[in-house]
Parts: C-alpha cells; structure tokens; sequence
C-alpha cells in the first residue's frame, strides 16, 4: 500500500501551538500567557485604538522621533537595501521611512501571521509600486532565513514599537544576536524603545480612560474561547496594568473576580477569587540600559534620537566589525 503523507497546514500548526501555549500557562503557577497572542484579527484592531488613545503616547512619540530624524536615519541605510521589518503592525512608520530612504531596493516585512502580511503587502504593492515587496511568514522570536535573493542585497533591519520591550532582557539578548546573524556584518537596525519614565505617565498609557486596553487584555479571553474550545466568562475578570519599579517594566493581567472553574478544550482550570493571569510585561530602559544590553549582543550603538519630550527612543545599531 501506498502510504501518503499529510503535510499540516501551517494555520493548522499556529493553531495547535496556541492551544500547547494556553494549556501551558493556564496550568502554570501562577498562571501565564505570552504576550505575543493578544493579536489575533479582533487584538490586532484594538492595538490600532490603543496606538490613537490620548493616554498612549509610545506610537505618537516614536513617529515624532522618526519624522524629525528621517533623513540622519536615511542616510545610513545602503542603496539597493533589503529593509527587513521584525513584525508588520506598523504601517505609518514604515512608510515614513520608505518615502525619506527612497535608495531601498526591497521591503521585507516578517510576521507570524500570513493572512495580515498578505493583506499589508497589497498595499504596499499597490502604493510603492517600484518596491519589491518580499514578506517571510514566520515567528521572529525564533530561528528563521531570510530567502536567498534577499540575502543576496545589502541589507536593513526595522523593529518599531518598542515590541522588544516584550521579551524577557536575557531574551532581547537572543533577538539581537539573531536579528544579527539575519542582518549580517555591517548591517543597520533601526530600532525603537521605549524609555524610563514618570510612573504616572507610564501607568495612565496601559489604564486608558475609555477601557481601549482592558478590552484588549480581555480579548485573550475571547479568542481563548474561541480557538481553544474554552469557556471563559469575561464579565467574571478584570484587567490590572502597574509599573513594576524595581524591574523597570509595565505588568499586565487579567484578575479573577470569584473563584470559579474554566474548561479550556474539555479540561477544568481552577481560578481562586483575585487570582491572576499574567499576560504581559513591557520593558522600559534608559538610554544606558539599552545600550549595553545590545553591547550584549554585539551590537554597537551609533547614533540614538528621542522625541522633543524625551519619552520614547528610536537607536540606530551596528554590528562590532
Ligand atoms: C506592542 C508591546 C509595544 O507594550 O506598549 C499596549 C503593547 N500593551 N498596551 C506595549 C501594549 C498594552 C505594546 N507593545
């Protein structure tokens, strides 16, 4: 008999890892989730309020801080680049830098969900039709290639938004070394990161006043019910964001209100009354603080611009050659 192989879909794949990933946490303790799933279509949508709430100033700041600082950045990427994007939520700042660097060659944006980049490179097609659009479908936490012909061109890299506040400092460290193994000798990362500040500040940015970031913590509820086959009650939790002073870092979780039983895909989860979730944590740095966490990971940083208020920092970094 022939035998014939099933290759899994790669949705499929996502989806058996998300569910690896909740039954992971939900059975840790205390109890976790890893930040990066907030943004299924629904999170994705209320990330985009988040980034126009008054209270959020991370996206206003860092576009200021790119704006103002367009061309010094420009300049330092090389004619006929690849620019590589470490994620794709981002489109007004790539397109600020695609119009100030008009030398790129190709843009290369890698993201864990098809389905947006496909979306986002339509775009872009249609609006920078001298561009070579080149996405990569892929988990940037984790190992990945670029294809061949992008490693043929001198290359760029891009990591906006201050996503590498999400990774744990030893596993910024990681990112960086592999963002530089990707990126190869003598390459530029633009990079943004967000900074040190006022507690009151940082604390109101993640506590909005029209609830825009508890729906989108809650939302993990949600799309846990709806992809993992569980029952949770959003009603019976609620969203808790402080800064943690001595870790330098926003925490974020969701907090039972009662004690009760979820069943995530046939198995029970036990939920005492205040107990937690922690889904996320966003790493704040100072100027210094960053700096020698990519001196970590052979990185050198030349040159590093803030918006006028000094809330948010855009870096460039080069390779130790
Ligand atoms: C996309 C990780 C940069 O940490 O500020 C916004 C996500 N969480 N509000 C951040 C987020 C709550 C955001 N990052």
């Amino acid at each position: 008999m022939k035998k014939i192989s099933v290759q899994p879909r790669p949705e499929a794949d996502e989806e058996n890892s998300f569910l690896r990933d909740v039954i992971t946490g939900l059975s840790a303790q205390p109890k976790w989730m890893a930040a990066k799933h907030f943004y299924d279509a629904e999170g994705s949508r209320l990330f985009e309020r988040i980034m126009r709430l008054p209270e959020y100033y991370p996206t206003r700041s860092e576009m200021q801080a790119l704006r103002e600082n367009a061309a010094e950045i420009a300049a330092l990427i090389p004619d006929g680049a690849a620019l590589v994007e470490f994620g794709a939520g981002s489109n007004a700042k790539i397109r600020l830098l695609l119009k100030a660097a008009p030398q790129i060659a190709a843009y290369v944006p890698v993201d864990i969900s098809a389905e947006y980049l496909e979306e986002q490179a339509q775009e872009m097609r249609r609006d920078f039709p001298n561009l070579k659009i080149l996405p990569v479908a892929a988990d940037f936490t984790k190992r990945f290639e670029l294809q061949l012909s992008v490693r043929a061109m001198p290359r760029a890299g891009f990591f906006p938004g201050s996503t590498i506040g999400n990774f744990e400092p030893l596993a910024a460290v990681g990112f960086l070394r592999n963002a530089a193994r990707i990126l190869g000798e003598g390459a530029p990362l633009i990079i943004g990161v967000d900074l040190v500040k006022d507690e009151r500040v940082l604390n109101a940015a993640y506590n909005d006043a029209q609830g825009v970031t508890a729906a989108f913590n809650l939302n993990l509820l949600a799309r846990i019910n709806r992809e993992a086959g569980a029952d949770f009650d959003l009603s019976s939790f609620e969203h808790r964001a402080f800064f943690n002073a001595g870790r330098e870092r926003m925490e974020m979780y969701l907090v039972s209100r009662k004690k009760q039983t979820v069943t995530v895909g046939g198995r029970p989860f036990e939920f005492e009354r205040g107990e937690t979730i922690h889904t996320e944590n966003s790493y704040k740095y100072t100027r210094e603080g960053f700096r020698d966490l990519a001196r970590q990971a052979g990185w050198i940083e030349h040159a590093l611009w803030t918006d006028p208020a000094g809330n948010f920092s855009v870096r460039a970094l080069k390779t130790k050659s």
